[in-house]
């Protein structure tokens, strides 16, 4: 990729000229911009760099040891983890409000990357995966638009925090941020990964939050991706998850009578993820979803497919 090799040539020289003998911190969240934004500014100035990767405890299965494990130990990066599972998990208690958790894990996740933020004296430079359609929403947002749901991506920049922004990539939309992590070496299942909203599991696991419906959703939401991953249908959908409901079902395993939550299966197809149509899978496909989720994951007994497009649905069910 000719055009991304002299991005990430300019970008290097000028991330270097920039920062100097300085040091540079920046929030890792495991996404794709904040990843490549992390591997590009690696290239140029290596161990100046620390990414804060802000373990919220409400990532997918294993999701924050394979972050540590691809930038920590394949890239070498300086990456420290803040396990905060207890205190948002502590936060949420009682919470079933969608907009009031996301408010709660948005302001949660910014206190906890400005505590971090702040152990780093030396640091002059905050660096941002702020993408080209980024700066464009921003500059856009009127006081009249009305808010369905407050979409803030966690990590926002702490006011009280005093650093020089980096953004290397403000002016690239996002396949060319994919084209860049690419070049960068970044696996191609991390840069073409589905999204995954900010506020996590917290806006998957309906009403109340708790590790124990988290863990149960992990497995499920696991066993969804995993089928549609072998089944090569992960990449002809644009979006597919678990979703997991705060209502118990009668079921019956065997001789006994069960009597645990039921999930639901989400995947749409979509363009712009402001309107999305649901994804028209093989019944028998659905069928071995929902029979390896009961078999495997004790906590659900039943399981639906979501068949709501957008509008009148939103993709997320909060
Ligand atoms: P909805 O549910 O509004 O979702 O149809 C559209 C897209 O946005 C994602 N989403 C979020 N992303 N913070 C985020 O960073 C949020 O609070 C949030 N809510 C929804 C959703 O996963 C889908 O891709």
């Amino acid at each position: 990729d000719w055009f991304m090799a002299e991005f990430i040539k300019d970008s290097v020289k000028s991330i270097k000229e920039t920062v100097g003998d300085d040091q540079v911190i920046l929030g890792l969240s495991g996404g794709v911009d904040s990843s490549v934004t992390a591997a590009l500014i690696n290239q140029a100035i290596g161990k100046q760099l620390t990414c804060i990767f802000v373990d919220t405890g409400l990532l997918r299965l294993n999701e924050g040891d394979k972050v540590m494990k691809l930038y920590h130990d394949n890239f070498d990066m300086n990456v420290i983890r803040v396990n905060a599972e207890d205190e948002f998990l502590d936060a949420l208690k009682g919470v079933e409000e969608p907009e009031a958790k996301r408010k709660i894990i948005g302001k949660l996740f910014t206190d906890i990357f400005a505590r971090e933020a702040k152990k780093f004296k030396n640091a002059k430079f905050l660096a941002q995966g702020t993408i080209y359609p980024d700066v464009i929403e921003s500059s856009r947002q009127g006081s009249t638009s009305k808010v369905i749901k407050s979409h803030h991506n966690v990590g926002g920049l702490p006011e009280d925090l005093n650093f020089t922004l980096l953004e290397p990539l403000r002016e690239l939309f996002k396949d060319e941020v994919r084209r860049v992590g690419l070049e960068l070496g970044i696996p191609k299942n991390m840069i073409y990964r589905h999204p995954f909203p900010g506020p996590g599991l917290g806006i998957r696991v309906i009403g109340e939050v708790t590790k124990e419906k988290c863990d149960i959703l992990r497995q499920a939401d696991d066993i969804f991706i995993s089928m549609l991953e072998e089944r090569d249908l992960y990449d002809k959908v644009s979006q597919a998850f678990v979703t997991l409901l705060p209502v118990k079902t009668v079921g019956v395993m065997g001789d006994n009578r069960t009597y645990e939550y039921v999930c639901a299966l989400r995947s749409v197809n979509t363009i712009d993820f402001m309107t999305a149509t649901i994804s028209h899978f093989e019944w028998s496909f659905l069928e071995e979803v929902v029979n390896r989720i009961i078999n495997e994951v004790s906590g659900i007994n039943r399981v639906t497919y979501d068949i709501t497009s957008k509008p009148p649905g939103t993709i997320e069910w909060e």
